[in-house]
């Protein structure tokens, strides 16, 4: 077993030895060094603008408060390109039309190494996660694809119906809820699901556990965390035991599969049958898991936010759900909506539900607080004249485009009726674009359109405020959050009131 799970041992070691004082000291005479020593190179007139600081406290809030950080970067060079430096990395900020088609397209930028440097939600594990070489990851994009292959999708549309009927079945007959907790937690339910297997999924109190574990790698991501992996920090330390702590789960499933000799029709006996080795099976859940419940939890938990929010968008929603399930599925008096729901095949929550595509592809534009980071792997290039050197970090926030008043007018009204960019490169990028587009959008979408029709038949829901009453404006998506794209908590909740035919 390559992963010697030796994490939690050295970690309380290092604890217990605590790494005296002057280890940090070291650390801080180092940072110093770096800064001034990055402070004297010399600048040539094809070098993007610099931020006028070379503080490592200064550039911290690039972790905390992106969007605000990025915007003061573009306002104070005045440049639609700059720089700031992270240690001894440089990372590039580009904007822009022609700086975003440049991004798309660049042959050497490269997500995968740009992720694992600037996100670094997962813990670079030796043996796990930081050996999932260019082609391992290539096997695990092939395996998902086979997950979306028609009859694969077709067959998780009643499995994706069953899950977020119970769940909307412990939600009651009535009440009012932060949907950044209860859907949340239905669609990492649903993903758990859809991505691994029945010995994880059917367990509500591992799932939850599973949940918790993620939050933790998620709390724990600080700058310390991102620039400076090898240092024991707290934060550090809980985040590999978090990251033990899955790895643990998944194999301890995986391994019960084996030894049952049972074969099941899930993802995790797809991936065994094809006959991987367990380090792409092992990546393949914990890695698609964190990428997938991430991306489709803060969209649904918008998209049922925006539909409580925006009553002619509900009403137009509905009516098609309706005319989906008169259509597609056969109605009897005793028929569950769950039981209709099921019926209805992939082709029709493809083909045959217009108004929930554009509510999707509204709801990425204006709640996906997406900052896109690549590593140029090389040649150096340049964007709008400005030199792109090998080696480099180079990044593209989401807002540049989706909130751009001169392509989307009026850009944080929800409207999923306006028209969007064609003719511009680039000029909608919810899904990615260029040669990196996500991989998972069709499990994601058939995902939300489920949910989304199940909470629209199942049940009536508005906004309303911190005091309970209906919202005076709908939430504004907070983009300084870059996972939920959460507005302060407690300032709004969803209410909701049983209605309809039995769930
Ligand atoms: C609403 C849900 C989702 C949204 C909005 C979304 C969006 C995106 C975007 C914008 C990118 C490109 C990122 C970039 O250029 O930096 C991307 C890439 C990716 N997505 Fe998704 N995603 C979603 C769900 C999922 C799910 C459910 C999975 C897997 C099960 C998934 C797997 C991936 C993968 C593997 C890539 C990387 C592709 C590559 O390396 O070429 N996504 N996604």
């Amino acid at each position: 077993m390559p992963y010697t799970v030796g994490i939690q041992a050295a970690s309380l070691a290092l604890l217990s030895a605590g790494l005296p004082a002057i280890f940090c000291m070291s650390i801080v005479m180092l940072l110093m060094i770096v800064s001034i020593m990055s402070s004297l190179q010399k600048d040539g007139v094809d070098t993007p603008a610099h931020l006028p600081t070379y503080s490592l406290f200064a550039v911290s809030p690039f972790f905390r408060r992106r969007f605000d950080f990025l915007n003061w970067g573009f306002q104070v060079t005045g440049h639609p390109i700059f720089q700031f430096s992270l240690l001894r990395d440089t990372v590039i900020v580009v904007s822009g039309d022609t700086g975003r088609q440049a991004f798309f397209s660049a042959k050497g930028f490269d997500l995968t190494e740009g992720f694992k440097m600037l996100s670094g939600a997962i813990p670079m594990v030796r043996g796990v996660t930081s050996d999932l070489q260019t082609k391992r990851i290539a096997l695990i994009h092939k395996r998902l694809a086979s997950v979306q292959k028609n009859e694969r999708l077709n067959s998780l549309i009643p499995i994706i119906v069953e899950d977020s009927r119970r769940c909307m079945e412990s939600w009651g007959p009535s009440g009012s809820f932060d949907p950044f907790e209860k859907v949340y937690e239905l669609v990492f339910q649903v993903t758990v699901r859809t991505l691994s297997c029945s010995e994880i999924s059917d367990d509500v109190a591992l799932v939850s556990r599973l949940k918790k574990l993620y939050d933790t790698l998620d709390a724990g991501t600080t700058p310390a965390t991102v620039l400076l992996p090898w240092l024991p920090t707290p934060s550090m330390l809980r985040k590999l035991w978090a990251t033990k702590d899955i790895y643990d789960i998944v194999v301890a499933a995986i391994k019960s599969r084996e030894e049952s000799g049972i074969s099941r029709d899930d993802t995790l006996q797809m991936l065994l049958d094809s006959g991987d080795d367990k380090l792409v099976v092992v990546g393949f859940i914990m890695g698609l898991l964190i990428a997938g419940a991430r991306a489709t939890g803060t969209t649904t938990c918008w998209l049922l936010t925006f539909l409580g929010s925006h009553p002619d968008w509900r009403a137009k929603a509905k009516s098609e759900v309706e005319s989906l399930l008169s259509s597609q599925s056969s109605s009897t008096a005793s028929a569950t909506l769950s039981g209709r729901l099921s019926t209805i095949p992939l082709e029709a929550w493809e083909a045959e539900t217009p108004v929930l595509d554009a509510i999707i592809k509204e709801t990425l534009r204006v709640a996906q607080p997406h900052t896109a980071m690549r590593k140029n792997l090389g040649p150096e290039t340049y964007i709008d004249g400005k030199l792109i050197p090998s080696g480099a970090y180079v990044v593209y926030p989401f807002s540049d485009v989706h909130l751009n008043p001169d392509l989307y007018p009026d850009p944080w009204r929800f409207d999923p009726g306006r028209s969007f960019q064609k003719e511009t490169g680039y000029g909608y990028v919810g899904w990615g674009g260029g040669k990196t587009t996500c991989l998972g959008q069709r499990l994601a979408k058939v995902e939300m359109k489920v949910i989304a029709a199940m909470a629209l038949m199942g049940f009536n829901h508005w906004v309303v405020d911190r005091d309970g009453k209906p919202a005076d404006s709908p939430p504004t998506p907070n983009w300084n959050d870059i996972l939920l794209c959460r507005p302060p908590q407690g300032s709004f909740s969803l209410r909701y009131e049983r209605s309809g035919p039995a769930l």
